[in-house]
């Protein structure tokens, strides 16, 4: 049962493919990892989740509980790079919690 309540699950737009990827809370170290192992993404996360490269950078929608809020380096490397709109973020400062349940997360080259 315990393995059930934390399991969660979130859409994945990459190049327009679209899947579905299930994972558990905790499965991973971030957000940033788990794109990486599981969509084969070369280049992405090159300051190893640092929050300082932005080349983890995705845009989410629906995301929700303490995960909305941007702490330690996120917001100043989000704002030096020129990214205003909210729903972007740097995925390496996102946990793997059920803040990520139902969202929907779109890899896109910014
Ligand atoms: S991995 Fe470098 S900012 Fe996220």
């Amino acid at each position: 049962m315990g393995i059930m309540k934390n399991k969660l699950s979130f859409t994945v737009i990459d190049n327009n493919s679209r899947q579905v990827i299930e994972t558990y809370v905790g499965e991973y170290r971030n957000l940033m990892l788990l794109l990486k192992d599981k969509m084969y993404l070369e280049y992405f996360g090159e300051c190893g989740g640092m929050g300082r490269c932005a080349t983890c950078v995705i845009k989410i929608k629906g995301l929700s509980g303490n995960s909305i809020n941007k702490e330690r380096n996120e917001p100043v490397t989000l704002s030096k790079m020129g990214h205003k709109d909210e729903n972007i973020r740097l995925s390496c400062q996102l946990l793997v919690t059920k803040d990520l349940n139902g969202t929907v997360i779109e890899i896109t080259e910014l």
